[in-house]
């Protein structure tokens, strides 16, 4: 079995988290691709669907699944999305993909964020997957400076903006045992749109694909 495979499995076993009527909360990359493969195929069940990117959206739309707009529905029941890395208190790093503030949004608009991943996601501390922090292209050069103060180096994503019509910063070299602190802080530099910790919001559930089968941890 492929890590594609563990992702794929984590995906399926979240479409045990959807109940009838709902509007789900989707997310971005790989495994999020899978979710909403399989979301497709009980797509009558559900409501609806907000994307936390483009590239989710599209994806559901050729599906077939409705796609709304966070602002008309409200606070959701239920956002599923994969991640970089997760602790054991289901602190993520996230971002991978470029999407984290519309995931950010996303998550924290919904009562259960259900996290799924395959098991080489799950470290001690975070921080070896470099953290995106999306940037105002203005502030590129005075963020990165201001990270650097924190022990950061940070490395410009080349050829790449957000949906949102920003940049991000990859910062390697960071040991993260503080999550929730750092992410405060980071968020509090001038400029920074947000960054890929989620600790104030962390996932409710991880659901994590691997060689012997479904990890949940909640
Ligand atoms: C996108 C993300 C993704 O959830 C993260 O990068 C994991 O991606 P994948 O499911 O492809 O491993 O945060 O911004």
């Amino acid at each position: 079995m492929s890590l594609d495979d563990y992702k794929k499995a984590a995906a399926l076993a979240a479409l045990d988290y959807v109940e009838p009527g709902m509007i789900v909360g989707i997310g971005t990359g790989s495994t999020a691709n899978h979710f909403i493969d399989a979301l497709a195929k009980i797509k009558h069940k559900i409501d609806g669907t907000v994307a936390s990117s483009e590239a989710s959206a599209k994806r559901l739309k050729g599906h077939g699944i409705e796609v709304m707009d966070l602002n008309a529905t409200g606070d959701l029941s239920l956002y599923v999305d994969g991640a970089d890395e997760s602790n054991r208190h289901l602190h993520l790093i996230k971002g991978g993909g470029g999407a984290l503030t519309r995931e950010k949004i996303v998550a924290g608009a919904s009562k259960k964020f259900v996290c799924i991943a395959d098991h080489t996601k799950k470290v001690d501390i975070l921080g070896n997957f470099p953290l995106p922090i999306e940037v105002i292209p203005m502030a590129r050069s005075f963020v990165a400076r201001q990270v650097v103060k924190l022990g950061g180096n940070p490395v410009l994503r080349q050829g790449f903006t957000t949906d949102n019509g920003n940049l991000i910063l990859d910062v390697h070299g960071l040991q993260i045992a503080e999550p929730a602190k750092l992410e405060a802080e980071l968020n509090n530099i001038p400029g920074v749109v947000t960054n890929g910790i989620f600790a104030i919001r962390p996932a409710d559930v991880l659901i994590l694909g691997g060689p012997d089968g479904i990890e949940t941890l909640t």
